[in-house]
């Protein structure tokens, strides 16, 4: 049985029933999307101000566009940089971190390369789609980390090309992050879906293996997905807003 709720105080009734479910429902797995940055000041890809409304993906992130033109692909993904340098994580992603921290069988998987999750506090955290600061080296493969400043476009080691760290269109994701993630989902007893439109395979096929294998899916999100479809729960809104509920709530009992 499907049960909808929006974050307005006549429905607190449906938020404590899943306050009290993820309190006890272990091993525990969230799968995030762009949504739960949002209220950091992180744009979307999709909806009317999101990335892909903006700009033309094919042109930006895929293998193509970068072999074609390094520079204009770098010069986007530095933009992108310096947003997410300047905002900090927000009620959503520390209440993540909280309820790991309650947990001992436990995993975070994200959508997201702007690494809020880690800066919340979040340890146990795949980033299946890899991180925006991480640089790698077209040639040599060696990575640098560069939160603080733009490392150089050409890896000093071996002259080659660097490239952010991401996965593009067209790419496969890390196969050991995969097996991680999809082995988690099938003895998960419950996940947790924040803030993804859930159209981007394989991640949006997670809460499908969970419920399949007859975990709960309780998805969060300021519209209806095609996940939607198969959650126990919808709880409609803000992610910051209706997880901090969450948290204060498991807090009080
Ligand atoms: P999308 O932009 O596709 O979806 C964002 C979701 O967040 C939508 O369903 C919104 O309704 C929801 N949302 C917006 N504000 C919210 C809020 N305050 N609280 C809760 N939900 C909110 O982003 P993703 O699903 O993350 O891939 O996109 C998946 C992948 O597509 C990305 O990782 C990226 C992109 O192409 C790569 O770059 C490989």
């Amino acid at each position: 049985m499907e049960k909808r709720t929006e974050f307005r105080k006549e429905n607190l009734s449906i938020l404590r029933e899943v306050s009290v479910l993820i309190k006890e429902s272990e091993p525990l797995l969230i799968l995030t999307g762009a949504g739960v940055s949002v209220e950091s000041g992180v744009p979307t890809f999709r909806g009317k101000d999101g990335l892909w409304n903006r700009f033309r993906a094919e042109e930006l992130a895929t293998p193509q566009a970068f072999k074609e033109n390094p520079e204009m692909v770098w010069k986007w993904y530095m933009w992108r940089r310096s947003i997410i340098r300047n905002v900090s994580p927000n009620p959503a992603h520390e209440s993540i971190a909280f309820l790991e921290s309650m947990k001992k069988d436990f995993l975070l998987v994200t959508q997201n390369v702007d690494g809020l999750h880690k800066r919340a506090g979040s340890k146990n955290v795949i980033e299946i789609h890899g991180n925006i600061f991480i640089s790698k080296c077209t040639g040599c493969g060696k990575k640098s980390f560069d939160f603080e400043s733009d490392s150089d476009m050409i890896c000093e080691e071996c002259g080659g090309l660097r490239r952010p760290d991401v996965v593009w269109f067209g790419e496969s994701l890390n196969k050991e992050d995969i097996d991680r993630a999809f082995s988690f989902a099938e003895r998960a007893s419950l996940i947790l879906v924040v803030g993804t439109s859930g159209v981007v395979y394989p991640a949006a096929h997670l809460p499908y293996v969970v419920k399949e294998r007859g975990g709960k899916v309780v998805e969060i999100n300021i519209e209806t997905t095609p996940i939607t479809r198969i959650a126990d729960y919808f709880l409609k809104g803000k992610s910051g807003e209706i997880l901090s509920f969450i948290v204060k709530e498991i807090k009080r009992r």
